[in-house]
C-alpha cells in the first residue's frame, strides 16, 4: 500500500513538474525555511476586537441581506465565523429597522454564538435621517434583538450619487458620526464600501472614541462601479472615470501609521479592518504586519463565493485559509 502510494506520487511529480515552472516572486516577504518545524494551530496569534478573542485575524465584511439567498449566506458566514474563531459584520439593516419580513436572515447570534463579535450594518444616510426624524431608538431596538455588539456605518457618498435611486448625503459624515456617537452606548465601526478614504479622513476619525475603522479600499469590491453598471451606457461612458479615484488597502496602511504617529495620544481607536481587495492570506497576513497597531483583515466577496451553498464549501474555503496564515506566521517575515 505504501509502496503503491509513493509509486503514484512519484509518477504525479514527474507528470506534473513541467506544469509547475513558477514566474515571478513575491516581493513583499523575507521566507525562512531554516529556522522552525512545520506550523500548528497554535503558530496563529489571537487578536482582540470588541472585547472578544478571534483565534483567526479575520473578519467577514458587510454584505446585504433581504434577498431569497441572503438567510443562507449568512447562516454559512455565522457557522464558519464560530468554528473558525472569526468576526463578522451584517450587511445593511436598512430593511428591518422598521419590518421584521427579513429579520430571521440577518438573526445569526444563534449560529454564531456568544464568543464572536457581531455588527449590525446602516449607512450614513440613515444614521442622519434617524437622528434628524429622532428616531434612534428604531436603531437601539434593533442591536438588541440582533444581540449585536455593536454598528458599523457605511459611509458612501459615491454609491449613493451613482445610484439612481441613491440618498442624499446632507452633513458631513464626520459630523453625523460625533451626533451619534453622543446618544449610543454600543461600539461603532466606520467603514467605506471599495473606495477608500485618504489621510485626512484618518487624522479625524481616528480621535474619535470609535471601536475600529474597516478600510473598504479601493482594488476588490466597488460599489460605485456597480451602480454604475446599472445605469444607461452614455451615464456609464461619462462617469466610469469617477469609479477610479480612491485608495488601496496597502496605501491606508500606511495613511494609518502616519497619522497614529502624528496623533500619539489623541488617537483614541486602536483598532483596524483592512479590507477591500484583499485577495488571499497572503494579502491580509502583509496588511496586518505593516500596520503598526492591532490589525485584522477582511473579506466580503471572497467569503460570498464559497457561502452561497452547502456549508462545507465555505468550510473547506475557510479551513485552507488557516492554513495559509499558518504558513505565513511560521516562515514570513515582512521585507
Ligand atoms: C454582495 C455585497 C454586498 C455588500 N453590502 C454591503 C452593505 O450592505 N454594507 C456595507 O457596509 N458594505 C457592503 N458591501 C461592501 C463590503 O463590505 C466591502 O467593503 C467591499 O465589498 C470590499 O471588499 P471585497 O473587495 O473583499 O469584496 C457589500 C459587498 C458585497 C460583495
Amino acid at each position: 500500500m505504501e509502496t503503491n502510494q509513493t509509486s503514484n506520487r512519484k509518477k504525479d511529480h514527474i507528470e506534473l513538474a513541467f506544469q509547475s515552472q513558477t514566474f515571478g516572486v513575491d516581493s513583499r516577504f523575507y521566507y525562512e525555511p531554516f529556522l522552525i518545524a512545520h506550523p500548528n494551530d497554535t503558530i496563529i496569534p489571537t487578536k482582540d476586537i470588541a472585547s472578544k478573542t478571534l483565534n483567526l485575524p479575520l473578519w467577514v465584511s458587510s454584505m446585504t441581506g433581504g434577498t431569497e439567498m441572503a438567510g443562507i449566506i449568512n447562516r454559512n458566514l455565522a457557522m464558519a465565523c464560530k468554528e473558525f474563531g472569526m468576526g463578522i459584520g451584517l450587511g445593511s439593516c436598512r430593511i428591518i429597522l422598521d419590518d421584521s419580513t427579513y429579520f430571521d436572515d440577518f438573526n445569526i447570534r444563534p449560529y454564531l454564538g456568544n464568543d464572536q463579535p457581531l455588527f449590525a450594518n446602516l449607512g450614513i444616510a440613515q444614521i442622519e435621517e434617524l437622528i434628524e426624524e429622532n428616531k434612534l431608538n428604531l436603531l437601539h431596538d434593533l442591536i438588541h434583538k440582533l444581540d449585536a455588539d455593536g454598528l458599523i456605518v457605511h459611509v458612501n457618498p459615491l454609491q449613493e450619487w451613482l445610484q439612481p435611486e441613491g440618498d442624499f448625503i446632507h452633513s458631513a459624515p464626520i459630523e453625523t458620526i460625533k451626533r451619534l456617537l453622543d446618544k449610543i452606548n454600543y461600539k461603532l465601526i466606520i467603514k467605506e464600501v471599495g473606495q477608500g478614504f485618504g489621510p485626512k479622513s484618518f487624522i479625524e476619525l481616528l480621535q474619535l472614541p470609535i471601536e475600529a475603522i474597516e478600510f473598504g479600499a479601493h482594488g476588490g469590491t466597488n460599489f460605485a462601479t456597480l451602480e454604475l453598471l446599472r445605469q444607461t451606457e452614455a451615464i456609464k461612458e461619462q462617469l466610469l472615470p469617477i469609479t477610479k479615484i480612491g485608495h488601496t488597502a496597502d496605501e491606508m496602511v500606511n495613511f494609518a501609521n502616519d497619522a497614529f504617529a502624528f496623533l500619539g495620544d489623541k488617537a483614541l481607536c486602536q483598532n483596524l479592518i483592512i479590507s477591500g481587495g484583499i485577495k488571499d492570506y497572503l494579502d491580509g497576513y502583509y496588511l496586518i504586519q505593516k500596520a503598526n497597531v492591532n490589525a485584522i483583515y477582511a473579506q466580503a466577496s471572497a467569503f460570498l463565493k464559497y457561502a452561497t451553498g452547502d456549508y462545507e464549501t465555505l468550510q473547506s474555503y475557510c479551513e485552507l485559509q488557516r492554513k495559509g496564515l499558518q504558513t505565513c506566521y511560521n516562515y514570513l517575515t515582512l521585507r
